[in-house]
């Protein structure tokens, strides 16, 4: 049986107007690049999408997860998409996540988001891609536990009998870099108290408990946790696989509904509420640099290859008078937000910032300190 492999790989190698959108010309450069690589074999089928100021590559191939040479395709891409397009134009950020020139077989830990998931195709496999801007990879933390393990999400739980089993959550400590797989629903609590910490725990992969088949996956990689200091939010990518077995397409997007809190935002250094969008018509930023935005691309995945509404043009989910109401919910929020300005929780922690003057804040009050009582801090 052949196993056919989906992989989104993503970064973001420079925009226009700021952090509003990549340049068409970066599009098409790395549109070219895949077909070559389809000509050769190498790709099956790819797409390319945008979403804010980053690109991502869906691609299909036979090789498998974690692969040289599609790491090094993608690789490739946004170097050249960098040097060719992004920075003879002068466009904003160019290169931005490309945080290593050390590519050796891998592309992990060197600055873009990757997602991957390798299956043999049932009869009829649809499959949704996610891809978030100005937030982090603990923003599928919620959207994913709804869809995998809360019943009053997700109708197939409790009515499906293909679903009864539950699911395995892999989930990742980004900080000790150690992961740890959790089933539900025998053990909903110890998940939801792990990934309630959305900035250290998140999930990486979903299976069905019942045979172990792979069900979602999830990028991880925190740039600042790489860089070694603050470089711009992680922006993360989620491939779903739906129907069948799995939770069905409405289920998968339900919880987007009620746009949740995410960190990031402007400066990286804020909650805000995830606003899903069309991908076509409103995948940029605009308020305050967001409000964080989440678009949701479907396909067939369909004897190795992607399958669209017209060619690999996915069908764009968020675009549907519905989500009118979940935007507007997202607006409110967001204006909410802000009228608490630099005042936490509309800051983010001063360990989750991406721009902070407090060291300078600090070093400069530093002598105007004076020693208190100590009763009143609880210093014995
Ligand atoms: C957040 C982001 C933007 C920038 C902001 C300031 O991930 O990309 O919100 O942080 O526009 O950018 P600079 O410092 O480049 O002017
Ligand atoms: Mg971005
Ligand atoms: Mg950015």
């Amino acid at each position: 049986m052949v196993r056919t492999t989906v992989s989104v790989i993503k970064a973001d190698v420079g925009s226009v107007a700021g952090h509003y959108k990549p340049h068409q010309k970066m599009l098409d450069l790395a549109k070219r690049m895949l077909a070559e690589a389809q000509e050769t074999g190498l790709v099956k089928s790819f797409y390319v999408y945008s979403i804010g100021d980053d690109i991502g590559l869906v691609i299909t191939h036979h090789k498998g997860e974690e692969n040289a040479e599609i790491h090094g395709l993608a690789w490739n891409i946004f170097k050249e998409v960098t040097e060719k397009i992004s920075k003879p134009l002068k466009l904003y950020a160019a290169g931005q996540d490309l945080l290593s020139d050390a590519f050796s077989g891998n592309i992990r830990g060197l600055g873009p988001g990757v997602a991957e998931l390798e299956f043999e195709e049932r009869g009829s496999d649809p499959v949704i891609v996610f891809a978030a801007d100005k937030t982090e990879p603990g923003a599928w933390n919620l959207p994913l536990y709804k869809i995998f393990a809360d019943p009053f999400n997700t109708a197939g739980l409790v009515i499906d009998p293909r679903l009864r089993s539950g699911f395995i959550f892999e989930v990742l400590d980004m900080i000790e870099g150690k992961e740890v797989r959790i089933k539900t629903p025998e053990e909903s609590y110890d998940l939801l108290a792990l990934i309630g910490t959305t900035g250290r725990y998140c999930i990486s992969k979903v299976y069905r408990a019942e045979d172990n088949e792979p069900a979602a996956a999830a990028s991880t990689s925190r740039l600042s946790l790489i860089a070694g200091k603050y470089v711009g939010k992680d922006d993360p990518v989620l491939i779903v696989r739906a129907q069948a077995g799995f939770p069905a397409v409405g289920e998968i997007l339900a919880p987007f509904a009620i746009p949740h809190l995410v960190a990031g935002w402007m400066r990286g250094s804020h909650n805000g509420p995830l606003m899903p969008v069309s991908f076509r018509k409103h995948a940029v930023i605009s308020y305050f640099d967001g409000p964080p935005r989440v678009i949701a691309m479907g396909w067939q995945v369909s004897n190795g290859e992607l399958v669209g509404i017209d060619g690999t043009e996915p069908a764009d989910l968020f675009d549907d008078p519905f989500w009118d109401y979940s935007r507007n919910i997202a607006s409110q929020i967001a204006i909410y937000m802000r009228t608490m300005g630099e005042i936490m929780p509309a800051r983010l922690d001063p360990t989750e910032m991406e721009y902070t003057t407090l060291p300078q804040v600090l070093k400069k009050l530093e002598s105007r300190f004076r020693k208190t009582r100590s009763l009143e801090v609880g210093v014995p």
